[in-house]
């Protein structure tokens, strides 16, 4: 493994090309929208010169990892000598799919396929492909650069051989990788999001307030954070959306969405996103500046 393509230059894609980047890969990072590929390394340099700052990066490295780091906006070319491709494009289904057909159309016949989807099935994404047994889960977490997990998961098709080499890459990174099969949610969110939507039962149910269930969860659980404030920080979008496939999933009424979280949606209440969710946050607030990080 020598070259890897990242797909995607947004909040995650950013991350994970400065990740492989800082650990010796050439890294192609592309995205359809060039002023996305400026931001996303302005964004690199930011999170690189946070690393210098607490002393773990020196400026020398800092340029040594931006130089590793080619955008483009041309597909074809960008994968052309791909070892691994990770796809990190805005979640939804058809967009993947369509993604992952030109994928195995233009990437070499070697290339893995991964993607860093958070919730649509390994399986499907494979079966747009010629090549299942190649393609994977490479779930890393938000904020890429600091967060230690990466959750590997096997589509129905993945081979015991492209999922050893990805957990043995995920290591090279210093990451701390979690082998998963594919079935709704993996395992990241099957937890996290039925932990989040009864948390927004017991405001909706008016069992408690928001900051006091958030502190119940922070000073009684050692959550770093509550999960209405995480729920923000997710976007509560994202969280509908992902209990909509655990709930279409496994037909189980448990996963059903609270009606608070489904009103708050269609209010446009986002959380951070929409600066208002079950907190507010003001332009400038110590609450924007930990958001904007953890985006
Ligand atoms: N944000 C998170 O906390 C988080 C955490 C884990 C996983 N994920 C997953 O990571 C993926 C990316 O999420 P994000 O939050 O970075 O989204 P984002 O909206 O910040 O970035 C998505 C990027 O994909 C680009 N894009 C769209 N179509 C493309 C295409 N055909 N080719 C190349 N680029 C294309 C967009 O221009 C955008 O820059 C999603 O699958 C999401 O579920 C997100």
């Amino acid at each position: 493994m020598k070259n890897i393509t990242v797909l995607g230059g947004g909040t995650m894609g950013n991350g994970i090309a400065h990740v492989f980047a800082q650990y010796g890969y050439e890294v192609t990072l592309v995205d359809v929208v060039s002023e996305v590929l400026d931001k996303a390394l302005v964004t690199i340099g930011g999170n690189l010169d946070r690393q210098i700052k607490k002393g773990t990066l020196d400026e020398q490295q800092k340029a040594a990892v931006l130089r590793r780091i080619h955008p483009m906006t041309d597909l074809k070319t960008g994968v052309a000598d791909a070892d691994l491709v990770v796809e990190a494009a805005t979640e939804n289904v058809d967009l993947k799919l369509k993604i992952f057909k030109d994928l195995d159309q233009l990437a070499p016949e070697k290339t893995i396929l991964a993607t860093n989807t958070s919730s649509i099935s390994i399986t499907k994404i494979a079966a747009a492909t010629n090549r299942p047994a190649k393609v994977i889960g490479m779930h890393f977490m938000n904020p890429v650069p600091v967060m230690k997990l990466v959750e590997v998961i096997r589509g129905y098709a993945t081979s015991d051989d492209v999922c050893r080499t990805i957990m043995a890459l995920s290591e090279k990174l210093e990451k701390v990788p979690v082998e998963v099969n594919d079935y709704p949610g993996f395992v990241a969110n099957r937890i996290l999001m039925p932990m989040i939507n009864e948390a927004i039962y017991a405001l909706y149910e008016g069992v408690s307030g928001v900051e006091e269930i958030d502190t119940v969860m922070k000073l009684g659980m050692a959550h770093p954070m509550g999960p209405l404030q995480l729920a923000d920080f997710i976007g509560l979008d994202v969280c509908l959306s992902i209990l909509r496939v655990l709930h279409d999933g496994f037909g189980n009424p448990k996963y059903a969405p609270c009606p608070l979280l489904v009103n708050m949606v269609t209010a446009g209440k986002l959380g951070v996103k929409s600066r208002e969710g079950f907190y507010a946050y003001t332009p400038g607030s110590k609450d924007i500046e930990v958001a904007a990080r953890f985006r």
